[in-house]
């Protein structure tokens, strides 16, 4: 089986993180983005992952070639010269996911985590034999996703609406597909979205079916998202694979320790916390709800909450980081500064507290 994931964009969104690597390398969990989804499909028999990119390829692949061999998967890409949109870029691979097996195959958006049902999927997409299936979830607010509704008893999609202006429903499209090869037939090589002209077409043909995603969902493509889909994949390692997770005295809650970092005396960790590979936290520091990437060092009593360290950076003694404060990869705080909010680009060193959520350049 083969599979598509749609790797497009700057990621402006997730900035200052993605002025170091593009989106889908950013770390996630210990891992960059990406790894979750190639994972999870080769889990399940996937043997080909094609990646629909417009922008630096060369860094990506330079990065996943280490895990082609390292997973037993085939990576490639396929590049744009012009953004193709969500559907585009299906025309341009067709190729290479069409071959003489004739089975359906993956589509994932690059943004996405949750606990990849594919296999479910599979079993679903056979029993309804319509030409495409796609993932749902709920959400309190669906006008910022693509909002589907269906038929509850079967799942047969009714409409499809992009980003609606008025309710329609709160069921989203979860960024999951499984397509028929045949969908390639229906979408020309120009820029075009799969949500908003193939989908529906589908849909109107009465082809098209929705499974709603056991388990949980996020698009982690904004910081306040992605410390929640943090926070919601901590507690499904939690509920699957609890001996993931670090505990100890100093542990609340879930929390993900790298086995190579290093936790010194009287520190209190949790909830929610990820703290990388190579990132020493000293002595009486205070961690909750935080992604502390590769290399990080945190001084001694330095307090983090809500925030998120980009790699190598360092937060000094007495240090107070907190409310979506994001530290570019490579940033220095200095001793008893206060952060509230503050977004910092790569390679700076924060000599005066940042007293309100703003960009330092
Ligand atoms: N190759 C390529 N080329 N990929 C692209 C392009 C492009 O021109 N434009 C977007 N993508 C990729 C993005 O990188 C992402 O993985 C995926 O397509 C979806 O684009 P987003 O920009 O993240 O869209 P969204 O989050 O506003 O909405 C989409 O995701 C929602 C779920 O998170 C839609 O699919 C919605 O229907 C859905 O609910
Ligand atoms: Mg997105």
């Amino acid at each position: 089986m083969k599979a598509l994931i749609l790797v497009g964009g700057f990621g402006t969104r997730l900035r200052p993180l993605t002025l170091s690597v593009p989106k889908p390398l950013v770390d996630f969990g210990n891992k960059p983005m990406i790894l979750h989804q190639i994972e999870a499909l080769k889990a399940i028999g996937v043997t080909e992952v094609v990646l629909a990119i417009n922008y630096q390829p060369e860094v990506m692949l330079n990065f996943l070639k280490d895990f082609e061999t390292k997973l037993g998967i085939k990576i490639s890409c396929s590049q744009e010269t012009e953004p193709l949109g969500t559907a585009g870029p299906l025309a341009l691979a067709r190729d290479k996911l069409l071959d003489d097996s004739g089975e359906p195959f993956f589509v994932l958006n690059s943004d996405v985590i949750s606990e990849y049902p594919l296999k479910q999927m599979i079993a679903f997409h056979k029993s309804h034999g319509g030409e495409a299936s796609i993932m749902v979830t709920k959400v309190d607010e669906p006008s910022k996703y693509g909002v589907v509704v269906m038929e509850e008893s079967t799942g047969l999609v009714e409409k499809f609406v992009e980003k609606p202006k008025v309710f329609v429903g709160n069921k989203i499209n979860a960024g999951i597909y499984l397509l028929n090869p045949s969908v390639l037939d229906r979408i020309q090589l120009k820029p075009t979205s799969i949500e908003k002209e193939t989908f529906p077409k589908i849909a109107s043909e009465k082809l098209l079916y929705a499974m709603v995603l056991p388990g949980f969902w996020m698009d982690i493509g904004q910081p306040k998202d992605y410390i929640t889909g943090l926070r919601l994949y901590l507690d499904s390692l939690r509920k699957n694979t609890p001996g993931k997770l670090a505990f100890g005295p100093h542990i609340v809650g879930n929390v993900l320790v790298h086995e190579s970092a290093k936790i010194g005396d009287g520190c209190l960790i949790g909830p929610d916390v990820a703290i990388g590979p190579g990132c020493v936290v000293e002595s009486g520091v205070r961690l909750s709800r935080c992604t502390v990437m590769r290399g990080v060092r945190i001084k001694k009593h330095a307090c983090i909450s809500s925030s998120i360290i980009g790699w190598h950076s360092t937060v000094g003694q007495w240090a107070r980081v907190e409310n979506m404060t994001i530290l570019g990869e490579d940033v220095h705080v200095c001793d008893e500064v206060y952060s509230n909010g503050g977004v910092v680009l790569p390679h700076k060193e924060i000599k005066v507290s940042i007293l309100k959520p703003e960009i330092v350049m």
